[in-house]
This record gives structure tokens, sequence and C-alpha cells, in this order.
């Protein structure tokens, strides 16, 4: 399924009324991946809706390796551009390569992980180098890799940190953006160590969006200004 149609657009047009948020700056376009059920794609939808990204950032798409993944639908429901691409019986590379072609239809300023359930090659990465952000449970030096919070809770954590980091070729190694400490004290179940630490992924991830498109903007505003007192 790839049910939307990439805008085809001339990247060094100025933005339309439509693509500026309220500064006058075009949105930074986002293409938020997944494979399941899409809590933090939900939370960063409704940030460039009615939070913190508004104005700031926009959905270009939300993609998923698995066309049945519970949060295409609900990213439909809000009226996101879906496409989906099989990974199963794929091999890395092959896949990761289509993967990466579609997703430069939709000119993506940052490819935005969110639950999203693979290891990327350099075939993913190198289009994307150094705009691919991902949000792990746990403190990446200290724990990598999947069931982050059943590791909290089967080691009877008092505390994790949610971690945003920029992703590299390795698992969970790239550089740190930010953290954010969740207090594991009195939490008896797997389910409540879960929740509240969703809690804090749904804030952190917006807020560290919403910092690094401010810090490009104003790098970028900053340039135009070098440039035309050079002029
Ligand atoms: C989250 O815990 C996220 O940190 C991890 O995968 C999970 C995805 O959950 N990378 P959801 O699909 O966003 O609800």
């Amino acid at each position: 399924m790839t049910n939307a149609t990439p805008r085809a657009q001339n990247r060094q047009a100025p933005p339309s009324p439509a693509e500026r948020g309220a500064g006058g700056v075009r949105r930074a376009r986002l293409a938020i991946l997944l494979s399941g059920r899409g809590s933090n794609m939900l939370s960063l939808v409704q940030a460039t809706q009615t939070g913190i990204l508004k104005d700031l950032a926009e959905v270009s798409v939300v993609f998923s390796n698995k066309p049945d993944a519970p949060g295409l639908e609900l990213a439909a429901a809000q009226g996101c551009p879906v496409a989906s691409l099989p990974s199963q019986g794929r091999k890395r590379e092959a896949f990761d390569a289509e993967a990466a072609a579609l997703l430069q239809h939709y000119q993506p300023d940052f490819v935005v992980l969110a639950g999203y359930m693979r290891i990327l090659s350099p075939a993913f990465i190198q289009p994307f180098a150094g705009r691919i952000l991902n949000i792990h449970p746990a403190d990446t030096h200290q724990h990598q890799g999947l069931h982050a919070y059943e590791w909290a809770f089967d080691n009877k954590l008092v505390e994790t940190k949610i971690t945003v980091h920029l992703v590299d070729e390795g698992l969970d190694t790239g550089p740190i953006l930010a953290q954010q400490p969740v207090d594991l004290r009195g939490a008896e179940t797997l389910a409540e160590v879960e929740r509240r630490g969703l809690a804090v992924e749904h804030r952190l991830y917006a807020q560290t969006l919403a910092e690094l498109i401010k810090t490009k903007q104003n790098i970028m505003s900053s340039a135009a200004e070098t440039s035309r007192v050079l002029k």
C-alpha cells in the first residue's frame, strides 16, 4: 500500500503559504516510521496539529514496514498520508534502499522512528544521515535493543531514562539529543512501568523535535543574514 501521492516539488522553491508556520518559516517535514501500535506517532501528529510542533512541523508521511500495523490506520484516521512496504522475506539492504527511495518522494527533513522495529543498513542511513531520530525507553548507554521496559522491571530499577537520539549504523548507539528520567518507585507491574515511561516518551519526543527544528531555523536565518550583509 502506498496510498499517498508524494509531493512533486522543487526543494529550492519558496514555501507556499500553506507550508509556512506562523513566523513565515517553512515547516519541517516529518516522515514518521512505525511497525506497531503507534502511540508515539499519534502524540507527534497531535503535537503538529495543536501542540508544541504546531507551526514548526508537519507530517509528510507515516510509513510502515508492516502493512497491517495498527499505527497506520490510526495515522490515516488523523488525516496523515500513509505508505507501507512489506519487509517480510526481503534482504535488509534491498528493502532499505527501496524504503529510502519511497520516503525521498515525500522530501522529509527528518525521519522519525517511532517503534520502527528494524536495524537500519547504510542503504537507509546514508540518504538521511544526521536526520534520523529514534526514541528508546532506556538510557542507551545502559540498554540497547528490544524489551527495555521489561529490563527495567525485571531489574527493579527505581528509575529509567527515556532517550531520544540520532540514528547511526549501530543498535541504539547514535548521539543522544535528550534524556528524561522516569520515576519507577512503586511501579508494581510491567504495565505500570510502561504507562509511566510512555507518558514521558510522548512529551519528550515532540519537545526534542521542536528544539531541533528551532535550532535549525536559527542557523538558517543567521546564515541568510550573514550572506545578506556580505553582499
Ligand atoms: C516505544 O516504547 C518506543 O520507545 C520504542 O518502541 C515503542 C513504540 O511504541 N522504540 P508505540 O508504537 O509508539 O506505541
